[in-house]
């Protein structure tokens, strides 16, 4: 990562950018991207949502990660709740910090630019764990989260929008190195 620095990203500025990063680190059409945008618009009003971004020394955005502290009303709550209520796991959607989107572009993964952006976001929470959904497949996103310590909480997990499972999953803070 020595070209790339990890640091505060004004979303709602970049929020273009961001979603390019996200079409092609994870696939989005045009469609899902105008869908997504609306999305991001509204969460960076909610309390405490925050993003750091990755950009090269000319200021190319390629990655980005945000978050905010759960809130137990917001539809990604109420979705996985009740998955978590039968595996007995509800509590962790108290005092946690959600991780919402992580991607980076996939000509700069396998630098730890994926790993800086999730724990520098994370080492600034104050709520004592994190939660976050991923697709329920052994990718390397589930992959990082594991080194990281998050632990599958609930799965398969089905989100109305998407055709594929989902794991939730979460780690206490700070995560482990
Ligand atoms: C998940 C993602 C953000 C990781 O970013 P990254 O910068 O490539 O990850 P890092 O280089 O920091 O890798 C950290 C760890 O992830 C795991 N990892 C990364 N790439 C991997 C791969 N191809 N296969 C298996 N594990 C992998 C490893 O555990 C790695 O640890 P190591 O550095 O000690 O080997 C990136 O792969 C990505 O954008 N993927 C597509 C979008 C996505 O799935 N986002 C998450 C949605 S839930």
């Amino acid at each position: 990562m020595d070209d790339v620095l990890v640091g505060p990203l004004d979303l709602a500025a970049r929020v273009d950018e961001a979603l390019a990063v996200q079409a092609l680190a994870f696939g989005l059409d045009d469609d899902e991207i105008a869908i997504r945008r609306q999305i991001v618009l509204r969460h960076l009003m909610y309390p405490g949502a925050r993003a750091l971004g990755a950009t090269t020394a000319a200021n190319r955005l390629v990655g980005f990660v945000y978050g905010m502290p759960n809130d137990r009303a917001h539809w990604w709550s109420t979705v996985v709740e009740p998955y978590m209520r039968r595996t007995g796991t509800e509590q962790w959607l108290n005092d946690s910090f959600v991780i919402t989107e992580l991607h980076v572009l996939p000509a700069y993964q396998g630098r730890r630019i994926g790993r800086t952006l999730i724990t520098t976001i994370t080492d600034t929470a104050a709520e004592p764990r994190s939660i976050l959904s991923a697709i329920d497949v052994e990718s390397p996103a589930r992959a990082l989260y594991r080194t990281l310590g998050y632990t599958d909480l609930a799965r398969p997990v089905h989100f109305p929008s998407a055709a594929t499972p989902y794991a939730v999953m979460g780690a206490p803070l700070p995560l482990r190195r």
